[in-house]
């Protein structure tokens, strides 16, 4: 086998509830993943030259903004997955990017991912899905949900996965801003509008996960919360007009997905996606509108 494509999906966050900074830095998150239909494609080809050799080339609508040297996260797997199990083989990493970077979709996370499992087939590693979700999870907190795919229940720091029954699918519009914004940054806004008062436990909604079940986009659509909204809105103020935007046109729920900038749409099918994405292309600050369905498969070979 000289090359192996693996195909991954974006993530939209239904309910992601924030809990109080970890001493590691991190939050305890409850966290409702779902997979979209938005697909970032991995090659992952031989590469006969020097030994442990991992490079990168990335193509596609976002590529510009995709680093290329050792800060690039599907590089960073290559090497986690060679180094955990004394693998020398080299490998070139093609990304084709169509999730949006910095965009709050884990589209690093995604290229993460599908690089574990195409090194995983192409170095003919036979590692299990788990062992590449636990590698996944040192890499970045929504790595292994990028393997999992579907819809689920992160905990911890998002890491931690249960998968969850979904009645769907549910059509989705997502604004994606003409700016990214840096996850950190997010977080640390979210800490200081929170101020030094106590923060609760996060918990799940359990209407939410009922809506989910049930396949009820209107009740799923009024449930949709993100706790670092408020943050996201701070630090880009115009999003809150695209979020507007998308209600007026008469979607079923709007919030920033992720840390943002991108905002998510709910609608009721997907002739209602089509026409809410039209209104949204031409909000001031959006990029381009993408109507797409969820749930979607995690890092599948192709
Ligand atoms: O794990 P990941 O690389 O996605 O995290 C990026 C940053 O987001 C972390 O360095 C941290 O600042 C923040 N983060 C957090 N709590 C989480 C996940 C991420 O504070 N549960």
């Amino acid at each position: 086998m000289s090359s192996v494509t693996v195909r991954v999906p974006a993530k939209v966050n239904v309910q992601l509830s924030v809990g109080p900074l970890r001493e590691d830095g991190f939050h305890d998150l409850v966290n409702v993943f779902h997979a979209v239909s938005i697909f970032d494609e991995v090659v992952a080809s031989r590469d006969e030259g020097a030994a442990r050799s991992v490079t990168v080339s990335v193509s596609g609508g976002w590529a510009a903004e995709v680093p290329l040297h050792d800060g690039n996260l599907a590089v960073r797997a290559a090497r986690a997955l060679a180094a955990r199990t004394g693998c020398d083989q080299g490998v070139h990493l093609a990304i084709h990017k169509t999730i949006p970077v910095a965009g709050g979709m884990a589209g690093g996370s995604a290229d993460a991912a599908a690089a574990l499992v195409a090194c995983n087939e192409l170095w003919g590693l036979g590692l299990a899905r788990e062992e590449l979700m636990d590698i996944g999870a040192e890499l970045g907190s929504d790595v292994p949900f990028s393997l999992m795919g579907g819809t689920a229940l992160g905990t911890g720091r998002g890491e931690l996965l249960e998968p969850l029954p979904v009645g769907g699918p549910f059509h989705w519009v997502f604004a994606v801003a003409d700016t990214g914004l840096s996850t950190p940054e997010v977080y640390k806004e979210c800490d200081r509008l929170r101020g030094d008062g106590p923060v609760a436990e996060p918990r799940a909604d359990e209407g939410l996960l009922a809506a989910l079940r049930d396949g009820d986009a209107a009740r799923l659509g009024r449930l949709l919360a993100n706790d670092l909204q408020e943050a996201a809105l701070s630090l880009h103020p115009p999003l809150a007009g695209t979020l507007r935007a998308g209600l007026d046109a008469g979607a079923l729920g709007a919030i920033v997905s992720g840390s943002g900038p991108t905002c998510a749409f709910l609608a009721g099918d997907a002739t209602h996606a089509a026409e809410l994405a039209d209104a949204l292309a031409t909000t001031p600050g959006t990029r381009a509108a993408l109507s797409t369905e969820g749930p979607a498969p995690g890092a599948t070979l192709i």
